[in-house]
């Protein structure tokens, strides 16, 4: 009885707080401004009574929980971070290349259940800077936000939105996608969203897998295992990204298990 209570209150909160599909949602204004976003947005995620949801519309609802990355989440959610550690590798690296400073705003795309979270807030002021996760899942997401709740971070923000329509209607110091790129079928416009959002100057960077073109009949098994799991890995990133971002740092690992590029907008301010 008691175990099953101690179950039922760690497990229901996380549908409680999180009511995508129950909450009336509003349209509009979140704390910091007007937001033309599709999905629904969760400002300042801590404290929890400090939070606020926002919808574009109607439309906007019928993409919530439809495809079959989400609908893969909608389990694996629940299993990834103590899954993850074994398979997702040089974070650090990536985080390294974003070059925070503490006054540095960063947006992570497709930021999951926040496991890059802690270290980039390692390098902000608590005050001055900023980190703004979005993700399309809403289970991936609900586990991003009990992690700000145990971690009592106050300079996050979760936004739902899918990457490949973001429109948060500011500019950030730094992106990050970290083993996301390779899940959005449109990849392309993805990154073209994330560098209409990073400010002249800034970074941003794509951690993810590589073609694992060193590994021989080992490297087309791993293929068919990400496939399976929804990750493309043929796609040729390091000339599209030259092409679409300008000069890319590209640095594989371990044979082409994964890789880090960097870009850095060299646009002039206006
Ligand atoms: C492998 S996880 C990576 C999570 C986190 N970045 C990490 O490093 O652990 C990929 C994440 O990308 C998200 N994602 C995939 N496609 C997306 C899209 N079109 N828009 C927003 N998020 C997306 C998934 O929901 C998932 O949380």
């Amino acid at each position: 009885m008691r175990l099953a209570s101690r179950a039922c209150s760690r497990v229901l909160p996380t549908f409680l707080t999180f009511p995508a599909s129950h909450a009336r949602p509003t349209v509009g204004k979140c704390e910091r401004g007007n937001v033309q976003q599709r999905g629904l947005r969760l400002a300042r995620a801590a404290p929890r009574a400090g939070l606020r949801l926002a919808r574009a519309g109607p439309r906007e609802r019928l993409n919530v929980q439809q495809t079959p990355v989400q609908r893969y989440y909608r389990f694996h959610a629940a299993i990834y971070d103590w899954t993850r550690w074994a398979v997702l590798h040089r974070r650090k690296l990536a985080i390294q290349r974003l070059e925070l400073r503490p006054d540095s705003h960063v947006l992570e795309i497709g930021c999951g259940t926040g496991l890059n979270f802690g270290a980039i807030l390692k390098q902000l002021d608590p005050q001055a800077g900023r980190l703004t996760g979005v993700d399309f899942s809403r289970d991936m997401l609900g586990r991003a936000r009990g992690l700000i709740e145990r971690r009592g971070w106050l300079n996050v923000d979760l936004v739902s939105a899918d990457a490949t329509a973001l429109a948060l209607g500011e500019r950030f110091d730094a992106v990050l996608f970290a083993y996301s790129l390779s899940m959005i079928p449109d990849w392309e416009r993805a990154l073209a969203r994330a560098w209409d959002h990073l400010l002249p100057g800034g970074r941003l960077v794509i951690l993810d897998f590589g073609r694992f073109e060193r590994w021989g009949p080992a490297g087309w098994l791993a293929r068919a295992w990400l496939r399976a799991n929804h990750v493309a890995t043929g796609r040729a990133y390091p000339q599209r990204l030259a092409q679409v971002l300008g000069p890319v740092s590209y640095e594989p690992w371990l044979g082409g298990y994964a890789f880090v590029a960097t870009a850095r907008n060299l646009r002039r301010a206006n």
